[in-house]
């Protein structure tokens, strides 16, 4: 599918090229970056509007139904890791997981990928640390490497494309995985997704459905706004707010009620059921304070959201035997079931999970089969935060699929130094 003009036409209206964008590279004079926006603008779409179509679909039952939503993969994707090979491995996981919560719940299962686009990130800090060298700070395959040197940390367009290129290759792999969805509604994907933070590579693959007219954004099925960039009247949110995916959007604990109902009037001005997912992410503390009264206001106005819970990126802890970033399984279960009871105890529906988790048995969580800090540093790969393993992401996915009211515990302290 080539591009229908959606952004060719100098008069179509962008506020999000005016808005205030944070998290933005500083690459605009970088000899490569008009080449790059003109090879992104002229490519193919990487989704269709057919497979739009059906996604939105499945997600309108979500709201109406038992359909639960299981969204997983890498914080960050690796450009060295999009072959059919690693592909094929972090479908399985998703699969295996889905499955089991299937069989613990009875209920359809719709699996979503952190995966084909997830190569950018926000982060707190701009600058990192070495010894002496204070170096910009990883943000991602799309923008720069992790490799620490000052000369690798800078952001360079062209990985724009790369990232493009790379995104492409796994779609081509979750189509296949697919296989033939045709006109079935309740189809259970796997789609693919990503927090859509570069907005010269997002809005330079908006596209037109030539059938509908309608702008869609063509780099992934379901784009989500972060934490960080969730403002409502920044520009990922009006970019957002304008395609016709359905979108996703973090809810951090500082996060207000009022600004809640602002982001789904901006994100689902036309209240359409399953187009939003609201994705809290408060952290095991925060979130029996923060949580009810914004779950309570949205229900009130009547914004028919899916509900789905991030128990990981409120509850990142630093490790101050190994200096790695860690997360606790019990803190990240906690969260998932308080978020549970909150959201049906408000009469909604919590519809499933929002995880980093990979493939390979990776030591990045502490909690079964990684029991303490010194198991870390065994198989520590992620480029960004630390992903549960199957295994740890298995108990997670079962204590959820087993958990009943009465089983649930509120949250409680724990000491540490919380930085997400
Ligand atoms: C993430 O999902 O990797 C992330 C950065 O999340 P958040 O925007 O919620 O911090
Ligand atoms: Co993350």
């Amino acid at each position: 599918m080539h591009n229908a003009g959606a952004t060719g036409d100098p008069t179509d209206l962008r506020p999000w090229d005016r808005l205030p964008a944070q998290q933005q590279p500083d690459w605009h004079d970088h000899p490569a970056f008009e080449e790059t926006c003109r090879k992104l603008l002229a490519a193919d779409a990487l989704v269709t509007p057919a497979e739009l179509r059906h996604l939105s679909q499945t997600l309108s039952t979500v709201t109406t139904s038992d359909t639960l939503v299981l969204q997983g993969g890498d914080c960050a994707e690796s450009f060295h890791e999009c072959t059919d090979t690693h592909t094929a491995a972090k479908l399985d996981v998703l699969d295996r997981l889905a499955d089991r919560l299937h069989d613990l719940t009875g209920s359809p299962v719709v699996r979503v990928g952190r995966m084909a686009g997830q190569f950018a990130k926000p982060r707190s800090q701009a600058v990192e640390q070495r010894g002496a060298l204070s170096i910009p700070a990883f943000r991602g395959h799309m923008l720069n490497s992790e490799t620490a040197t000052p000369a690798a940390r800078v952001a360079d367009p062209q990985r724009m494309w790369r990232a493009y290129r790379a995104s492409d290759a796994v779609q081509r792999v979750m189509r296949a995985h697919r296989g033939p969805t045709g006109d079935t509604p309740d189809a259970t994907g796997p789609w693919s997704s990503h927090e859509a933070l570069i907005i010269d590579y997002e809005a330079r693959l908006l596209r037109r459905d030539p059938d509908s007219g309608a702008v869609y954004l063509a780099s992934t099925h379901l784009p989500w706004v972060g934490e960080r960039t969730r403002h409502v009247h920044g520009a990922h949110v009006a970019l957002l707010g304008a395609v016709a995916n359905p979108v996703g959007c973090k809810i951090g604990p500082t996060a207000t009620p009022e600004d809640v109902l602002r982001l789904c009037d901006a994100l689902d001005p036309g209240r359409t059921p399953g187009r939003l997912t609201l994705i809290p992410r408060m952290g095991r503390d925060r979130i029996g304070r923060v949580l009810p009264p914004i779950v309570r206001a949205v229900a009130t106005a009547g914004h028919p959201v899916i509900w789905l819970s991030d128990p990981m990126h409120g509850n990142t802890v630093m490790s101050r035997r190994t200096g790695l970033k860690t997360r606790y399984l019990t803190d990240i279960v906690a969260e998932a079931l308080a978020f549970r009871d909150i959201v049906e105890g408000h009469g909604q529906r919590a519809a499933g999970l929002h995880i980093e988790v990979a493939a390979g048995g990776v030591t990045e969580c502490i909690g079964g089969p990684v029991p303490g800090e010194e198991d870390l540093p065994r198989h520590y790969s992620s480029l960004c935060d630390p992903r549960l393993n199957l295994d740890q992401a298995t108990e997670l996915i079962e204590a959820w699929g087993k958990s009943t009211p009465a089983q649930r515990t509120p949250a409680v302290s724990r000491a540490g130094e919380y930085t997400g």
